[in-house]
This record gives C-alpha cells, sequence and structure tokens, in this order.
C-alpha cells in the first residue's frame, strides 16, 4: 500500500495532542497513552459466548495526552467537545456518550486506586484517534484502554499486575457506564497487542492467552464499508441475549461448549434466533479448529467460511460488505467482515504484493456497485496499549 507510514502520523497527533493540552489548560504534558484498535482474525460473536478469538492489535490507535493538574478536564480534540468537572464524583455522563466511557473508566479506577489509599488525582487529558469512528476497529475500547493507561501514568503506577485485569475493567466500563454489553475481545487486544502476532484468547474467566505469529507475506487490508453502526442499539444485545438464552436451552455455560448432537437433540426448543446463535458458535469453533495461522491458503479459506457464517447464519451483514468480501475472494483474497457487523469494516488477506491492486480492484468494485468510495487501508499486527513519557 502506499501509504504514510502509520507510525509518524500517530507522532504526529501526539504532539498535536500535546500542544493543544498545553494552550487549553495551561499544564505541561506529561505522558501520552497509546492504545491500539483491532480486527479479528476468526470467531466473531463468541467471545461472550466463552469461545476462543485470535485478534491482532492494529496501527490505528487511541492517544491521550496527559498531566497532572487542579481539575479533572477532557478535550475531545477530533469532536472539538470538552468535558470538565471539579471532583469525581461530579461526573454525570449521558450513557453511550464518548464522556460515559471516560467516567466508567474513572470510577472503577478510583476504587482500585482508594482499596490502596491512593486518590484520584485530577488531570488534563487531550484526547485524540486515528482509529476511525463505529467501524468495528474497536475505538471505543481504544479509548477506555488509553484513558485507563493514563491514570496509570498519571499517578505513577500499574493499576493491577495482571493485564487482562486492565482489560477486564475497560469492559466492564464499557458495559456498565456505556451501556454496550461486550465481551472482553476489544479491550484484551489493545492491552495485549504485539508486533506481527496475534492473540489466540480464550474469553471465559479465567481468561488465558498466547500468541501465534501471523504470516509475514501476508498483508491485511481493512475496507470501510462506510455503512455506520451503533453497538449500543438494539442489535448486538439482542444477539448476545439469544445467546445466553441458547446456551441455558442446550444445558451448557457457554455456547461454545454446545456439541453438534446438542444442537440436533434440542433444535425445536430454540428460538430462530437461538438457534442460528448456535450454529454460527459451532461454526466458528470448527473454523478455529481448522485454522493453521502460518498456512496463508488455510487462513483464507476460514476467513472465507467464517464471513459465510456471519452472513447467511447469524446474519449480521450488509449488502455493502458482502460486495466487498466478494471481490476479494475473487481476486483470490481471503475476506470477511470484522467486528459486530452491521455495517463497519471488511478484513482482506492478501499475499503482500498483490495487496496494492486488490485494494485498487476493491475500490472499483465497490464504486461502480454503489457509486461511492470506500476507504481501504493496510494495518500490521502491531504493539498493544503503552505509555510514552512526554517530560
Ligand atoms: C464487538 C464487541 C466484542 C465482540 C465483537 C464481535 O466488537 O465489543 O466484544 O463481541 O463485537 O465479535
Amino acid at each position: 500500500m502506499t501509504e504514510f507510514p502509520h507510525a509518524r502520523i500517530l507522532d504526529a497527533r501526539i504532539h498535536h495532542a500535546a500542544a493543544e493540552l498545553h494552550a487549553r489548560a495551561r499544564v505541561t504534558p506529561k505522558l501520552a497513552a497509546i492504545a491500539p484498535g483491532r480486527v479479528n482474525i476468526v470467531g466473531e460473536h463468541v467471545d461472550y459466548a466463552g469461545g476462543v478469538v485470535l485478534p491482532f492489535a492494529i496501527d490505528r490507535a487511541c492517544v491521550a495526552v496527559a498531566a497532572p493538574s487542579n481539575a479533572l478536564q477532557f478535550f475531545a480534540l477530533d469532536l472539538n467537545q470538552e468535558w470538565s468537572f471539579a471532583a469525581a464524583s461530579d461526573m454525570h455522563a449521558t450513557k453511550g456518550s464518548w464522556q460515559s466511557y471516560i467516567q466508567g473508566v474513572l470510577t472503577l479506577a478510583a476504587d482500585v486506586l482508594a482499596a490502596r489509599n491512593i486518590r484520584l488525582h485530577p488531570m488534563s487529558v487531550a484526547i485524540t484517534s486515528t482509529v476511525p469512528r463505529g467501524s468495528g476497529l474497536s475505538s471505543s475500547a481504544a479509548l477506555t484502554v488509553a484513558i485507563a493507561k493514563a491514570v496509570e501514568g498519571v499517578h505513577a503506577t500499574a493499576l493491577f499486575d495482571d493485564p487482562l485485569e486492565l482489560a477486564r475493567l475497560c469492559q466492564h466500563a464499557e458495559r456498565n457506564f456505556a451501556g454496550v454489553p461486550c465481551g472482553i475481545m476489544d479491550h484484551a487486544a489493545s492491552v495485549l497487542g504485539q508486533h506481527n502476532r496475534a492473540i489466540v484468547l480464550s474469553c471465559r474467566e479465567p481468561n488465558s492467552f498466547h500468541y501465534t505469529s501471523t504470516p509475514s507475506n501476508l498483508a491485511w487490508l481493512v475496507v470501510d464499508s462506510g455503512v455506520s453502526r451503533s453497538l449500543a442499539v438494539g442489535n448486538y444485545a439482542a444477539l448476545r441475549n439469544a445467546s445466553d438464552h441458547a446456551a441455558q436451552t442446550l444445558g451448557v455455560q457457554f455456547l461454545w461448549d454446545a456439541t453438534e448432537e446438542d444442537l440436533n437433540a434440542f433444535a425445536q426448543n430454540l428460538t430462530v434466533p437461538q438457534r442460528r446463535a448456535a450454529t454460527h458458535a459451532l461454526g466458528e469453533r470448527n473454523v478455529l479448529h481448522a485454522l493453521a495461522t502460518a498456512d496463508v491458503a488455510a487462513l483464507k479459506r476460514e476467513l472465507n467460511a467464517s464471513h459465510q457464517s456471519l452472513r447467511d447464519v447469524l446474519q449480521v451483514s450488509c449488502p455493502e460488505l458482502d460486495h466487498v468480501v466478494a471481490s476479494a475472494q475473487r481476486l483470490g483474497a481471503g475476506a470477511r467482515l470484522v467486528g459486530a457487523g452491521f455495517g463497519g469494516c471488511a478484513l482482506v488477506a492478501v499475499e503482500s504484493p498483490m495487496a496494492d491492486r486488490v485494494a485498487a480492484a476493491i475500490r472499483d468494485d465497490f464504486a461502480r456497485r454503489f457509486a461511492l468510495e470506500c476507504n481501504v487501508i493496510a494495518v500490521t499486527p502491531s504493539n498493544g496499549a503503552r505509555v510514552v513519557d512526554l517530560a
């Protein structure tokens, strides 16, 4: 892909946020917390069903430049909005707003600090992000993780020894304060990411994970269908509900554990959405078992199989995503929608030398069909959240 190396764009964002923080809050920026978005190779809509997922952190991230100050102040630079209050107890964010994610993290982090007799220090934070919003790349998880890391940086202490605990705190912030009943995958990927590796994450507590290398000759493209979606409204919660109820009916703690025999035996007791949830979970498990991440052909094949299930069984795709995926597959790539679906992005895996050609063809195909441009970016498996000292 002919693209300005993203590391330099992130650096420029950090400098911009630092200058803005200085100008708006009159404080000297102390640190930049950087938390990436993610894609997921396979295992979609199974993190809340106790399944195994295979995400990697991408080189697009949320940046929170922070400094201790006299008040709690947050500047959402990309939205040109500000949120400030004198004390943590004055926070009253509307559920689902960007402020609610911050309120969640601050409230939960304050509790963790309080248990160690540390008071949440007032701080000023300037936030900007290169993770496209509402596109299935976990921009909101990146926001929560960036804020949590900024809290750690300002207090010069880790909130937890175990990085997965930090991911859990961010997940709870999103669930309880923003109102999205999400799983652990997005926050875990943002926290755990490693260069050139994907994370094999078991999404049941106690969570466990290990890393697997991604093929070096493979390029990953993310194609934005332009159809925006919101997890907070309806569909995602309904899917999750169906998954939980299907597990109950099939007599398993997690839907991921249901077998084909269970499904056949109890099929008539399941509602249509519950049956779809169970069939999809079973399919994703088969995909995961068939997957050898070092084998490019297997990877592409399983991506395609996963999309088919998301489209036909779970029914979370849309014509724009199906079109992108079909174009990519016609060109010999593997592709599927990524994240919750209902719009957002498709992930395309293709041998590196073909990446530019495939990206251009996908764009042309999309423009011909929808008379619209779709954005295509290349992403690489990247390191997880970190704090950079600016002082
Ligand atoms: C969203 C949620 C995740 C996961 C995916 C679907 O990204 O935040 O927890 O459920 O959808 O795999």
